[in-house]
């Protein structure tokens, strides 16, 4: 937040590292870094920039709550420090220590078409093996064993909202979760943002012309105090190949878990 930035330089002695008032806690690959840059045009958001993989990870976790502390931004009384690690939302600890730290934090959850997430997900694993030299297989490799859906693919487990989310809610009332829909984050970014501000009880800051549609890059960038940005070249691209008749197989397999998800949510969603 720009804004805030400027505030921080002139009365740096009332800012302090908090911990977060609100966290998007996954899905992986939903729009978690530009839901999460999008809310830090907010000048009164503040949001540590690295993912933090405190809940999900013993041994960060095990390094105790100063060290998460000392994670996040400097704010200033009054404003909302945001992290997101998209591992917590599959993670089996992160809900009940989550709890444990503040009962009342503000969870924002983003998702998106589980078919097209599990895609991405394997698009983004494919790249970080490539670049390190490893071996790779086929997406329909992994994805199905002889003919049916592979329920041991991780990215078909991160895909099944519904049994995520169940473990959260066995925490957290509904109330407390604020569920952004990804693929009206990619349309319009404007008036997921306004959910959001209300949601984290925010006056309402971001505008309109926080944004333009970028035609290079093919999505939304963001414009803020003269400053434009786009998310970097990892985030909007091309899916590995995979037959329709797979993707087809795996949008009627995740048809029950879609709804279920629905009805836990008491929200739908235009899925495959
Ligand atoms: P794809 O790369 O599959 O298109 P995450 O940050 O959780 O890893 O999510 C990455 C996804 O954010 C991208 O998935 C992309 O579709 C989506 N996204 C949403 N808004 C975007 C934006 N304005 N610019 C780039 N990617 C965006």
């Amino acid at each position: 937040s720009v804004i805030s930035v400027n505030l921080k330089e002139t009365t740096n002695s009332s800012t302090s590292q908090r911990i977060p008032g609100a966290i998007i806690i996954g899905v992986r690959k939903g729009g978690t870094r530009a839901l999460l840059e999008m809310l830090n045009l907010h000048p009164d958001v503040e949001v540590a920039k690295a993912e933090v993989h405190y809940f999900n990870i013993d041994e960060n976790f095990h390094k105790g709550l100063d060290w998460y502390r000392a994670q996040m931004p400097l704010t200033l009384d009054g404003q909302v420090t945001v992290e997101k690690t998209p591992g917590y939302f599959t993670a089996s600890m992160a809900p009940a220590r989550m709890w444990s730290m503040n009962p009342a934090v503000k969870l924002l959850l983003i998702v998106r078409d589980p078919a097209e997430r599990l895609v991405s997900d394997y698009t983004q694993v494919l790249h970080n093996r490539i670049q390190q030299n490893k071996s790779y297989q086929p997406l329909e490799e992994l994805l199905l064993r002889r003919g049916h859906i592979n329920l041991n693919y991780k990215a078909l487990q991160r895909s099944l909202y519904h049994q995520h989310l169940a473990r959260w809610l066995a925490f957290f009332p509904r109330k407390q979760f604020h569920i952004v829909d990804g693929e009206a984050l990619i349309r319009d970014p404007f008036p997921e943002l306004q959910k959001a501000e209300k949601f984290l009880e925010l006056p309402p800051r971001i505008m309109p012309d926080n944004f333009y549609f970028n035609t290079t890059k093919g999505f939304y960038c963001l414009l803020s105090a003269g400053h434009d940005k786009c998310l970097d070249e990892s985030k909007g691209r091309p899916h590995a190949p995979l037959s329709n008749e797979a993707f087809q197989k795996l949008c009627r397999f995740l048809r029950l878990p879609n709804q279920i998800f629905f009805r836990m949510t008491g929200q739908t969603f235009d899925w495959c």
